[in-house]
């Protein structure tokens, strides 16, 4: 556990003193002290310094950075330096260098950027980490490991090819196995041959904005892509390991981010980290889902915030400053998500390249005397006072949304019924009907354990694997509530339809039959209305994308359809089963009508907020050895008053003692422990 390497919210960043000169790093080593900062993420793109050709390794820069690190009260997160290959290795062995979709090769440049099947990238990869390894295993400053930065991106190369073709023998066994999981007797597409297999990319299955012929072939490449990439890391993981078993070793992750399943991957993390960088008109609920996503990837274990601007971007069409007090917010935000850590992207700013105009704590002005290190120094000041009050609490929660990387490349992958369709929408929507009530959510994948949840919520499950009906069938029998939407239950794993009328698998339980799919032009509404008055659902809300035409088989209708030539037919059902419901919710409504019906089933269920507060500021609970510590984040620049509805509380930062109704500041952030009583 990161705790018990130090007893306090970790506080720094990116660091790279390599582009400056010693008395630079001696000022700030001095302004690091002012700020409160403890951590310095260092030596991540420091691979050509570190090895100038292929027989030479030079550290004693990093030998000296870490030791001055230390001496001066900074911890190291220590780098692999493998994210961006050396232009000697690419010119000698051109095997790093990826091919893009179109088939192009690249030449050196950028970064991240090495191809994830290349001999030569995985060679001196695992061995740059075995030497580092080896060279401070025994060095009191380093208290995390950063393998590479920011695993992304694919590759087309002939040595992924080959790779494909190995990873798709050892998944299917036999070409038979392979035909039938790809359907491809449709347009004569079968293989007798595993070397006749090729990558799908925009010279074979490809075309328009990454929409493909043969789904299940992308889908296959999608998972191997991210098997690739995972196998880098591990090999680095593993060359750690061998030298320091109790290593705590982590890659920075993306959030959201489409090209990996992270689920995987964090089995294989020591701990989850990740880069958070919301523009300026980001919704603050997405920005919370994806620390309960990051939270949610190792089953609700405490993760790094390894990443955030102290004010603005420089890779965004509109790179705005963090308004004053956000990055504050903000970083408690993620705090009370779960981060343990609260570290930026960088440092210092840059004078040259890309980044130059990418916010730092260090400007280049140079001195302290800046807004943004003001603010930096205060939340350095108020992390070190609150100590680890909040080390390793949890996240309660009751609800949970599931989300599954799979089924989101199966969804946008798909040819029809709409190109709308879009699984990330569908997933913040319900996430906010529960955000908007403060209701605490988890982001799950499908393979964990229901029955700790009363309710369940399953946006869009097209995509049901193995196993995953059966475990929601036994779910609701035990008395959860179970809801889930139109386009769900439609295929297997190998994004192949399960036969006998959707929604499948999934059929029984909700007790439904959808016979046919609407797909609504973007112009075009329809109208649900109520038939049962629901909570606050009264009358007729619209509704568009997909619009499902189905007959209950034993649900409840709750309302139905308004227009068009399926005008009566239902819209919403819930079916009982043992002593739970499962709902479906036959099309896309808009958020209010969501909330309101969110509202009701969380009400039926006895999940509320704990503190009554308006929609801009947002609640959420840590908790530790049964102390509740409750997060008030007031995202307006104006005041709000919430209000505690039984007996005081103290508000950690300040001191205040609270009750009743309070009123707290534009962009304040108090965090409550209520008093026993
Ligand atoms: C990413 C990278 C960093 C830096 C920042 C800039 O998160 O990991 O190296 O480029 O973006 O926002
Ligand atoms: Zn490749």
């Amino acid at each position: 556990m990161i705790s018990s390497k130090l007893p306090k919210v970790f506080y720094g960043g990116d660091y790279n003193p390599e582009q400056w000169s010693k008395d630079i790093h001696t000022e700030d080593l001095r302004l690091f002290k002012l700020a409160g900062i403890d951590m310095a993420t260092i030596n991540v793109f420091a691979w050509a310094k570190n090895q100038p050709d292929e027989s030479t390794y030079h550290f004693e820069w990093l030998d000296e950075l870490i030791e001055s690190l230390y001496a001066n009260g900074v911890y190291v997160c220590l780098a692999t330096s493998t994210a961006a290959h050396p232009a000697w290795m690419a010119k000698r062995y051109p095997d790093v260098l990826r091919v893009d979709a179109d088939g192009r090769k690249r030449k050196f440049g950028g970064r991240h950027n090495s191809c994830p099947n290349s001999p030569t990238y995985r060679k001196y990869a695992e061995r740059m980490a075995e030497r580092l390894a080896e060279r401070y295993q025994n060095h009191p400053a380093v208290l995390v490991w950063h393998v590479s930065n920011e695993y992304g991106g694919e590759c087309y190369c002939e040595h992924c090819e080959a790779a494909f073709r190995v990873w798709l023998k050892k998944r299917y066994g036999t070409v038979e196995n392979l035909n039938r999981a790809w359907n491809t007797s449709f347009w004569g597409h079968t293989f007798y041959d595993w070397d006749e297999i090729v990558l799908p990319s925009n010279l074979s299955e490809h075309w328009g904005n990454n929409k493909s012929n043969f789904q299940g072939i992308s889908l296959d490449y999608s998972r191997f892509n991210s098997d690739s990439l995972l196998e880098c890391y591990l090999l680095e993981y593993h060359a750690i390991k061998r030298r320091i078993p109790d290593s705590i070793i982590t890659t920075n992750l993306m959030g959201f981010y489409k090209e990996l399943d992270y689920f995987k991957w964090a089995q294989h993390l020591d701990i989850v980290s990740w880069d958070s960088y919301p523009a300026l008109d980001t919704p603050f609920s997405f920005t919370a889902m994806a620390h309960d996503l990051m939270r949610g990837l190792k089953d609700g274990q405490p993760f790094m915030l390894m990443e955030q601007t102290p004010s603005q971007q420089n890779w965004m069409p509109y790179n705005s400053l963090k308004r004053p007090g956000v990055m504050r917010l903000w970083s408690y935000q993620s705090i009370a998500h779960g981060a343990d850590t609260v570290l930026f992207f960088q440092l210092r700013r840059s004078i040259g390249a890309c980044e130059k105009y990418h916010g730092a704590v260090i400007e280049h002005v140079g001195h302290e005397h800046t807004r943004v290190f003001r603010e930096v120094t205060q939340l350095g000041a108020e992390l070190k006072a609150l100590g680890d009050t909040l080390l390793d609490a949890s996240v309660p929660s009751r609800a949970a949304i599931i989300f599954d990387w799979d089924n989101w490349w199966a969804i946008e992958k798909s040819s029809g019924p709409t190109v709308a369709l879009k699984y990330l929408e569908q997933i913040h929507k319900y996430y906010k009907a529960f955000f908007d009530q403060h209701v605490q959510v988890d982001i799950i994948s499908p393979s964990t354990e229901f029955t700790k949840y009363d309710i369940v919520v399953a946006p869009v499950l097209y995509m049901v694997k193995e196993g995953v009906a059966g475990r929601l069938e036994h779910f609701v029998e035990q008395g959860g509530t179970f809801l889930t939407t139109f386009f769900s239950g439609i295929v297997d794993e190998h994004d192949l339809v399960t036969l006998g009328g959707y929604p499948g698998k999934l059929r029984k339980l909700l007790g439904i039959w959808v016979e046919e799919i609407d797909a609504l032009l973007p112009t075009q509404k329809n109208r649900i209305v109520m038939k049962e008055k629901t909570g606050v659902l009264e009358g007729a809300y619209p509704c568009g994308l997909l619009c499902d035409l189905l007959h209950t088989e034993g649900a409840d209708t709750i309302a139905v359809y308004g227009e068009d030539f399926y005008q009566g037919m239902p819209a919403l059902t819930r079916n009982r089963w043992g002593n739970g419901a499962a709902w479906y919710m036959a099309t896309d409504p808009d958020q209010e009508f969501l909330n309101g019906l969110l509202t009701h089933i969380c009400t039926e269920l006895g999940i509320g907020a704990p503190i009554t507060a308006p929609d801009s500021v947002e609640i959420s609970v840590r908790s530790k050895e049964g102390t509740d510590y409750i997060f008030v984040m007031n995202h307006d620049r104006e005041p709000q008053q919430y209000y505690i509805q039984e007996g005081t509380a103290l508000e950690l930062i300040s001191k205040h003692e609270y009750s009743g109704e309070v009123t707290i500041a534009g962009h304040d952030v108090h965090i409550l422990r209520p008093s026993q009583h």
